[in-house]
């Protein structure tokens, strides 16, 4: 198996190439570059690693890289400036408008600036959007000053009037009411963490002032990416990976270069809960099943538990043949041990359905891909009631099982203290699953 970046002896590996290999898995450095900036994900990878993995493996003129689970869009925007078309998938339907909104910075800067103009003046009239206050759900107003929420509000309207009149620039003006929320709110509400309304926070952003300076960022960064000549015509589609009726050509990709969800119980439709509420998508913590974990791969308890998630039919199912004798030791471990636990935590059934879900993509991978693709994976394994859980193994070896050729896991660095309850000791990591073929 060759694999040109990981093969090589490390000494010959520029110092640059191997710190961007080791931070891949972290979006922080990202904080510094135009474009990814906007939004901090912190689900997300590095961009820079991304564009070291495009640059190794590019080659001919139609070679395409495929993230079939874009988030917030950083390896699109890695193949934009690297001059390399991209599709991404996304079915989380609000993180897919924040890969959407930031891959629309081709548009014209000065719809941009006139667009955000109207939103301003809405803004300094907050006083027409007093009755939304009083009728705002209660995390909105745990979270948010009245003179605050109003502000916020005479900006979403102006959003929508603008979206309803099908102006240019209403996704990035979405993309900068969503960006500024975090940071106008009192209540604790860690970057894109949930939202913790009984703390408070000591610097709190004005929302006009946030707005204002957002739009300058934008500005600034379409600037860059116009000068430096980057390419424009990446798409980001809300698709489910899952799902092998794909809008992209079957046998059409190259590389593909993605983070999965982690089997690690992380919720990425409750981290989203503040935004899609102020946006009136969803109304309550109830809605978040149906709004947004129905449409992901199942990740967390709170998931497979709604799902009523049949354990044996689930490990049984012939897309899990590969890994079967082991995921049933392990499933039944953790049903098991959860009942000693207080949470009793449906980890037995996550765990099923998540290695099923992930069989399921890499069957529609396997058609989305050219024969003798790469793909690239940064994942980490779990520990669940500290019950080991070799993900990248097991999803290499469902890789293989669906035809791809072999696969190998590059261990970047340890990790064990994501889980908040930390009752084992389990040693964890985090790398890249190399797959080929
Ligand atoms: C680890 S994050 C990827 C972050 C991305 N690399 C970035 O830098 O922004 C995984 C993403 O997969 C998305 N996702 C989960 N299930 C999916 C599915 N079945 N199809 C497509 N996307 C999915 C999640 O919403 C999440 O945004």
């Amino acid at each position: 198996m060759q694999l040109p970046l990981l093969a090589e002896p490390a000494a010959i590996l520029s110092a640059t190439s191997m710190r961007q290999t080791a931070r891949s898995g972290t979006f922080t450095d990202n904080l510094r570059l135009p474009l990814h900036r906007w939004f901090r994900y912190s689900a997300g990878f590095s961009a820079e690693w991304a564009e070291q993995v495009i640059a190794e493996y590019r080659s001919g003129s139609s070679f395409t890289v495929l993230d079939p689970f874009a988030g917030s869009g950083t390896t699109l925007l890695a193949a934009e400036k690297s001059g390399v078309a991209a599709f991404g998938f996304e079915s989380h339907p609000f993180v897919q408008r924040i890969a959407e909104a930031k891959l629309a910075w081709p548009i014209e800067s000065a719809d941009v600036a006139a667009a955000a103009e109207t939103v301003c003046v809405a803004a300094r009239r907050p006083a027409a959007f007093a009755a939304h206050v009083s009728g705002a759900p209660d995390l909105l107003k745990r979270c948010y000053t009245d003179s605050a929420l109003a502000e916020l509000y005479a900006m979403r309207n102006a959003y929508e009037s603008l979206r309803d009149a099908g102006h240019p620039a209403a996704q990035l003006i979405w993309l900068a009411v969503t960006c500024v929320l975090r940071q106008c709110s009192g209540a604790g509400t860690a970057q894109w963490q949930y939202v913790l309304p009984n703390k408070s926070k000591s610097k709190v952003a004005s929302p006009l002032i946030a707005f204002q300076a957002k739009i300058d960022q934008f500005l600034a960064d379409m600037r860059i990416a116009h000068a430096q000549g980057w390419r424009s015509d990446a798409r980001v589609f809300s698709h489910d990976a899952r799902n092998s009726d794909m809008p992209i050509q079957p046998n059409s990709i190259d590389l593909v270069v993605t983070s999965p969800p982690y089997a690690n119980n992380y919720d990425y439709a409750d981290a989203t809960r503040l935004e899609m509420m102020f946006w009136g998508e969803i109304t309550g913590w109830g809605d978040l099943q149906g709004a947004v974990r129905k449409h992901i791969i199942r990740s967390c308890s709170q998931h497979s538990a709604a799902d009523k998630v049949d354990l044996s039919v689930t490990v049984g199912h012939s897309s899990l043949a590969a890994i079967a004798p082991e995921i049933q030791v392990v499933c039944d471990e953790l049903a098991d041990v959860r009942l000693g636990k207080g949470g009793k935590k449906a980890y037995h059934t996550m765990v099923a359905a998540y290695f099923l879900d992930m069989a399921a993509t890499f069957a529609s991978l396997r058609s989305a891909c050219k024969s003798g693709a790469t793909m690239c994976f940064v994942v980490g394994d779990s520990a669940p009631y500290g019950v080991y859980v070799p993900v990248d193994r097991w999803l290499g070896e469902l890789a293989v099982a669906n035809g791809f050729k072999s696969f190998r896991f590059n261990k970047l660095r340890d990790r064990n203290t994501k889980w908040k309850n930390r009752k084992h000791t389990v040693p964890l990591h985090e790398g890249q699953l190399w797959i080929e073929g």
